[in-house]
């Protein structure tokens, strides 16, 4: 067996939104597979996770909801952290980049590698919005992609032709947070000369343990060698994130793409500390001949994994006066994308099956089931809700299931649930023994190496010999006719369900946890280490516990329940709103002034894909301007004339370039929204109160 100690990691999440499958399926579920397999042949594993919690994805989504950025990631977070528990996704540990552990590792990093002279500072010109006083990094700008022409490119990369925007070169740009024309203005940065790295990384690419790297990740590499590797920016001129620790910096940041990995390690601290070993990470991170450092991350993050990260790593250790050295990378089995249904998931067009949704209506484990089988390994492939439907009622309730129940209920019933003496075995029992032997070491072997699609494939086949088994041995008939060859048959179907058992918890824990108690062992995984000999796990006279079914069939209303509401629920955003009621007292309620206003004029806003500009007269209290987010639902010219109501004592605010003074009310159902507007009986005047 492999000694080496094992220290797995998955992408950290940008705590900016709910996690859906796609992510799951990415770099979740196949790290805890892994992570599970591994605790279960005993190596020394530990599996490190957290929130991003920095980033431009992060302000943007703070300035949309004119909340600080720290509010935006303390509620992700949570609900992220537990949607992956609800999962089975079972980290040793899950932190978070905000903390000041991270911080205190990240500028650490960077001194390191500043210190050598490394890192190369430049003053460049860089796009400027005037209006907010600010600079426009990453994706604070939006316009033209100039590699493909394509419209609403971000400033970071183009959606459409994937390759990184030069925000100068981007036509028409426009500020995401009011709507003008920036200019470019004068900024200083810092640069990792990842040219510098380029022949070391060649090296690297070239030793032998590449050979297990997955081709997917080794193609993407050799072809950014190729090319030549360039200079990266490590700061932005943001006021979140870790300051950049150099006197004269203020406003400057580490780029988040920067401290993002470093995140693995600092994650590592925090767990170390909460172990009472505040050194212990030092026994993963730093042992360099001993650990194996394994990445598993989405196909959009190998530049930063296998090539960004270990120069980055290389820096550091080349200082001669760090204190540390890292251990890089020894894997990076990056997946390639899960579609849904066909296309593309879309946080945006929230066409997801968002992860905490999913988990209202179905268990994890036929997910699991279902997304191993299918993983994205080599190729994307797609989430289908019939398809996921057919794979649990076919292969788990219909096969697996079946066989562990035929088997339990038998004996329960006619040996009194305790496992039947064994006799000398046939051909049929011979083969079985055989398979019993092979079945752990099969299934292993595919996930040690990152073949997850194949370790479900041996598993479904290994379970449909047992079924082939038990109906060719027919023990209902031998149980008249040979009562010891029935007792030898249902002996050996009872370690197959142990078996299986074992095999299903790297994939399918809570099942194979319910299981164990089925077959009256410990619910616990330590009980139940992998390289046993299957074929007498339970020795005759064991007795069994209480007999479930362990895979429901999942019926037509639940898959339409979940396919209706693809593109309309959001976990954690209107869902949660919608179930989970704050209350306030009345005085609350009261400082809210809501007027009925008459729309005067009204025009869509250039540019915006959800907004509509409205004069409104609301009578005593003058004239106002409110950008309405009700495109698409009225058309401009149906507007005028109409009362509608505003809550009108709101802080103005400035949307795409408008200064909005209130805030029109509406109704909101899935897709359709509605105005809310007054009973007809009356004619009330503009500027009329709502209490
Ligand atoms: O793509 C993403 O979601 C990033 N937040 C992944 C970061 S992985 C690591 F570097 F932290
Ligand atoms: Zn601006």
């Amino acid at each position: 067996m492999d000694k080496r100690k094992v220290l797995v990691t998955s992408a950290l999440p940008y705590a900016n939104g709910p996690i859906h499958l796609g992510h799951l399926a990415g770099a979740y579920l196949p790290a805890d597979i892994f992570a599970r397999y591994c605790r279960l042949l005993g190596r020394d594993v530990i599996y490190i996770c957290g929130t991003d919690e920095h980033g431009v994805p992060i302000t943007l989504t703070a300035d949309r909801e004119g909340v600080s950025p720290q509010e935006v990631v303390d509620r992700w977070f949570v609900h992220i952290r537990d949607s992956f528990a609800g999962a089975g996704i079972s980290f040793d540990h899950f932190s978070r980049t905000s903390l000041p552990v991270h911080h205190r590792t990240s500028q650490d990093f960077f001194l390191k590698i500043h210190e050598q002279g490394l890192l190369v500072k430049k003053t460049e010109r860089q796009l400027y919005c005037a209006r907010c006083a600010r600079f426009l990094p990453d994706r604070y700008v939006e316009g033209t992609c100039h590699n493909c022409r394509t419209e609403g490119a971000k400033g970071d990369q183009c959606e459409s032709c994937g390759k990184p925007i030069d925000p100068l070169l981007l036509i028409d740009p426009l500020c995401k947070l009011c709507g003008s024309v920036p200019e470019a203005r004068e900024t200083e940065h810092w640069y990792m000369p990842l040219d510098r790295f380029q022949p070391w990384l060649e090296e690297w690419f070239s030793r032998p343990d590449k050979q297990g790297w997955k081709e997917n990740v080794l193609s993407f590499c050799r072809g950014y060698l190729a090319e030549g590797l360039k200079e990266r920016a490590v700061t932005r001129d943001l006021d979140w994130g870790v300051p950049v620790p150099l006197s004269g910096t203020a406003g400057k940041v580490l780029y988040v793409w920067f401290d993002a990995p470093i995140g693995y390690i600092s994650s590592t601290k925090e767990w170390a500390e909460q172990q009472g070993a505040p050194e212990r990470w030092k026994d993963y991170w730093c042992d360099t001949e001993n650990t194996r450092l394994v990445h598993f991350i989405g196909k959009d993050n190998i530049f930063f994994h296998a090539l960004m990260f270990p120069a980055m790593l290389k820096a550091y250790n080349d200082n001669p006066s760090a204190e540390v050295q890292w251990v890089l990378p020894d894997n990076v089995p990056a997946n390639e994308y899960l579609n849904l249904e066909g296309l593309k998931f879309s946080t945006s067009r929230n066409f997801a099956v968002w992860l905490a949704d999913y988990l209202e209506r179905f268990e994890p484990d036929p997910l699991r089931y279902y997304l191993c089988s299918n993983m994205p390994e080599t190729r994307d492939t797609d989430f289908n809700l019939k398809e996921f439907q057919a794979h649990n009622n076919n292969e788990l309730a219909d096969t697996v299931g079946n066989f562990i129940n035929r088997t339990l209920t038998f004996v329960e019933r006619y040996f009194d649930g305790r496992v039947p003496e064994r006799g000398v075995p046939d051909d049929l029992d011979r083969e079985m023994l055989e398979r019993l032997a092979a079945a752990g070491p099969a299934v292993g072997g595919c996930i040690d190496t990152f073949r997850f699609r194949a370790a479900a494939d041996t598993f479904g086949e290994f379970a449909r010999f047992c079924n082939k088994y038990f109906n060719d041995k027919a023990p209902w008939q031998s149980r008249k006719d040979d009562p010891a060859a029935c007792a030898s048959t249902l002996n050996l179907c009872v370690q197959a369900c142990y078996a299986l058992s074992v095999a299903m918890w790297p994939v399918m824990p809570f099942s194979a946890e319910k299981l164990w108690a089925q077959l009256g062992v410990p619910e616990d995984w330590r009980s139940h280490p992998w390289d046993q000999d299957f074929s007498a796990a339970l020795p005759a006279g064991h007795s069994l516990g209480k007999v479930e079914v362990l895979f429901p069939k999942v019926e037509d209303s639940l898959i339409e329940a979940q396919s209706a509401s693809l593109g309309k629920s959001r976990a954690g955003g209107t869902r949660r709103e919608e179930t989970q009621m704050e209350t306030i007292d009345i005085g609350q309620f009261g400082k809210v002034d809501i007027r009925v206003a008459l729309v005067r004029a009204a025009e869509e806003v250039p540019r915006s894909r959800s907004l509509i500009r409205l004069e409104l007269d609301l009578g005593e209290l003058g004239s106002r301007t409110v950008a309405a987010g009700i495109k698409g639902h009225y058309e401009p010219a149906e507007l005028v004339g109409r009362k509608v109501l505003v809550a009108a004592n709101l802080e103005p605010r400035k949307v795409m370039g408008i200064e909005s003074q209130g805030m029109v009310l509406a109704a909101v159902h899935g897709e359709s929204l509605s105005l809310c507007t007054l009973d007809s009986k009356f004619d009330l005047p503009p500027g009329t109160r709502i209490s």
